[in-house]
């Protein structure tokens, strides 16, 4: 556990960077510190692990004020990964990661596969533990970044803006890959973004800084969306966060209905006989969906239905099944129904199989349902 009491940071020419902040961050859990440039996020990281002393108050680690630690000592048990990685340009990439182990001790060829299980860990092939950091791409290196961080196995990891520098689909598979990592490990993670939408994702709790380092919030995901604090916290949080909020909303037993299929390959006037209000789902063997095929389309078919000319399906959803799957939350299913050309989202199971599709009626009242049971505040 760490525990911020009234911390105070006053930088020499006087800069109040946080403002006596009192903040616990529990151990096992993602907590993320989130608010617009300049509030005071990466200060208040960097006290943790005395990078930056505190002007006043005490921060305490498990019980024990930080000031008593020697910090050398202190940061060998809290991993540090920074937004463009900071890695050692002349060092291969499994020299990046063993660095720590060495340091600490640990001999060269433990430390070495070390370094290959952790490359392992976070997704990185062996192929690339040779490579150098600059042949690699931006997302590989922040894997190697937090391979780095975890080597010496620190209960306490802090991240400042790690996944800021990459493209929005590399952030969410790096996004992705950190909540699955942590479900193993259950290392307590303080995590900086200026991103809403990450902190949400991530975060277990998620503390919102205003400028001035000052604490405007700290609260759930779900609270911060339906119960915002102030006008700051509101309109940082946006305007889409009742949407937002379905997110939190899992799409288990909402009602699945039919979907027309057909095969790739079937004739197309047997397609014709299968379409639903003009539209059915093209699956492939093992009746994962490739697609949507209409009446005017199978038209210009002639002998089978051709996988090449369909339209592409909006995005999918999972409806938690016997294959495994985890389910996808109200939001996915209402992005599924919006985005399909038949205005009917397809739900999958954890195998990717078809199992049916839901329109966007059928999601708002799913909603309606859990707003009046009280599930979720109306
Ligand atoms: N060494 C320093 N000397 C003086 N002022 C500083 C110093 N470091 C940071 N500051 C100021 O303290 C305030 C908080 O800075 P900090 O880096 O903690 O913000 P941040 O929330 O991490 O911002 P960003 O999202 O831009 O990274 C800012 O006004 C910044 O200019
Ligand atoms: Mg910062």
């Amino acid at each position: 556990m760490i525990e911020f009491q009234a911390v105070t940071k006053r930088y020499p020419d006087g800069t109040v960077a946080v403002d006596s902040l009192d903040l616990t961050v529990e151990d096992g859990r993602i907590t993320v510190f989130v608010g617009p440039s300049g509030c005071g996020k990466t200060t208040s990281l960097r006290m943790i692990n005395r990078m930056i002393d505190p002007t006043s108050g005490t921060i305490l680690l498990n019980g024990k004020d930080i000031r008593e630690s020697d910090p050398p000592l202190l940061r060998r048990g809290i991993g540090y990964v920074i937004q463009h990685a900071g890695l050692f340009p002349h060092r291969t990439v499994l020299d990046n990661v063993a660095t720590v182990p060495l340091l600490s001790g640990v001999d060269k060829r433990t430390a070495r596969s070390r370094a290959a299980e952790l490359m392992e860990l976070v997704g990185l092939p062996s192929t690339m533990a040779k490579r150098y950091p600059a042949q690699l791409s931006g997302g590989q290196q922040q894997r190697v970044g937090v391979a780095r961080a975890l080597a010496a196995d620190p209960p306490v990891l802090l991240m400042d803006e790690p996944f800021s520098a990459v493209d929005p689909i590399v952030r969410d598979d790096l996004q992705q890959q950190l909540l699955r990592l942590q479900s193993e490990l259950d290392k307590t993670i303080v995590f900086v973004t200026h991103d809403i939408d990450e902190a949400i994702k991530l975060g277990d709790r998620v503390a919102v800084f205003r400028v001035g380092g000052r604490l405007a919030q700290y609260d759930s995901p779900s609270a911060l969306l339906a119960k915002p604090a102030d006008d700051f916290v509101s309109s940082f949080v946006g305007r889409d966060r009742g949407y937002r909020a379905l997110g939190f909303l899992t799409a288990t037993g909402i009602p699945v209905g039919e979907v027309a299929t057909v095969r790739a390959g079937d004739a197309p006037e047997r397609a014709r006989e299968a379409l639903v209000d003009g539209w059915a789902v093209v699956v492939d063997e093992q009746n994962r969906p490739l697609g949507w095929v209409s009446a005017d389309l199978l038209s210009t078919m002639d002998k089978s239905v051709d996988t090449e000319a369909l339209v592409s399906g909006g995005s999918l959803f999972e409806v938690d099944s016997s294959a495994g799957g985890t389910a996808g939350s109200l939001r996915n299913a209402l992005d599924a129904a919006l985005s399909s050309p038949a205005a009917v989202g397809i739900a999958v199971d954890g195998t990717g199989a078809v199992v049916g599709g839901v329109t966007a009626d059928t999601v708002l009242s799913a909603l309606a349902d859990a707003r009046s049971s009280g599930e979720v505040p109306g």
